[in-house]
């Protein structure tokens, strides 16, 4: 149901590529809404607004790979559809619970994507500035794979070139994050 040639970042999301690339993949799992979880990836507000009035309870599910709408809206950033399901009640810190899903919370995904409206929302609802994840990829032992998004959009700004049409997205991305109180992992893993 994703179709992976469409992201528009591609270089800085290796790990996001590694989280949606085993969408479909598995195996005995319970049903999904695929239209509800289609109009959450492409953005579709009124086929969403249409389908949480007819059954209330689909704000509290996930794909079979454990993504939640949340997290699918990373996709399209229509900020009302994220709108509306926080309104609703859904959790804006909720986890992938996808094995390979590197815990990965609506706000990484958004970070990934520089979706800054829909960060800023999720922060209105109480999502967690420096809720920690996963970076994919290969590891050395001893390395530290745990990161905030600070961490990942200051990498993102780093590796993106000066003429990049999309850098103000992620530099208001980074802003919208450090005034929400965003900390490196390197300086919050000191304060535990
Ligand atoms: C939203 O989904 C409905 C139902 O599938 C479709 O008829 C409509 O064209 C879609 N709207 C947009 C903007 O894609």
């Amino acid at each position: 149901m994703i179709n992976p040639t469409s992201y528009p970042v591609r270089l800085v999301v290796s790990a996001l590529l590694f989280t949606v690339a085993a969408i479909g993949s598995t195996e005995e799992q319970p049903p999904e809404n695929t239209e509800y979880f289609h109009a959450c990836s492409s953005g579709n507000l009124s086929t969403v607004t249409s389908l949480l009035e007819a059954d209330p309870a689909l704000v509290r599910t996930t794909t079979r790979d454990g993504e939640h709408c949340l997290h699918l809206s990373a996709f399209s950033g229509n900020a009302e559809i994220v709108k509306l399901l926080l309104e609703k009640g859904a959790d804006p810190d909720i986890r992938s619970t996808y094995e390979k899903g590197l815990r990965m919370h609506p706000l990484s995904w958004c970070t990934y994507y520089g979706r800054h409206e829909i960060i800023s929302l999720l922060l209105k609802y109480g999502a967690d500035v420096n809720a920690d994840f996963d970076l994919g990829g290969e590891f050395e032992e001893n390395e530290d794979r745990v990161v905030t998004a600070l961490d990942v959009i200051e990498k993102i700004l780093m590796d993106m070139s000066v003429d990049d049409e999309r850098k103000p997205e992620f530099v208001e991305t980074r802003n919208v994050l450090v005034r929400g109180g965003a900390l490196r992992w390197a300086s919050l893993k000191d304060e535990l």
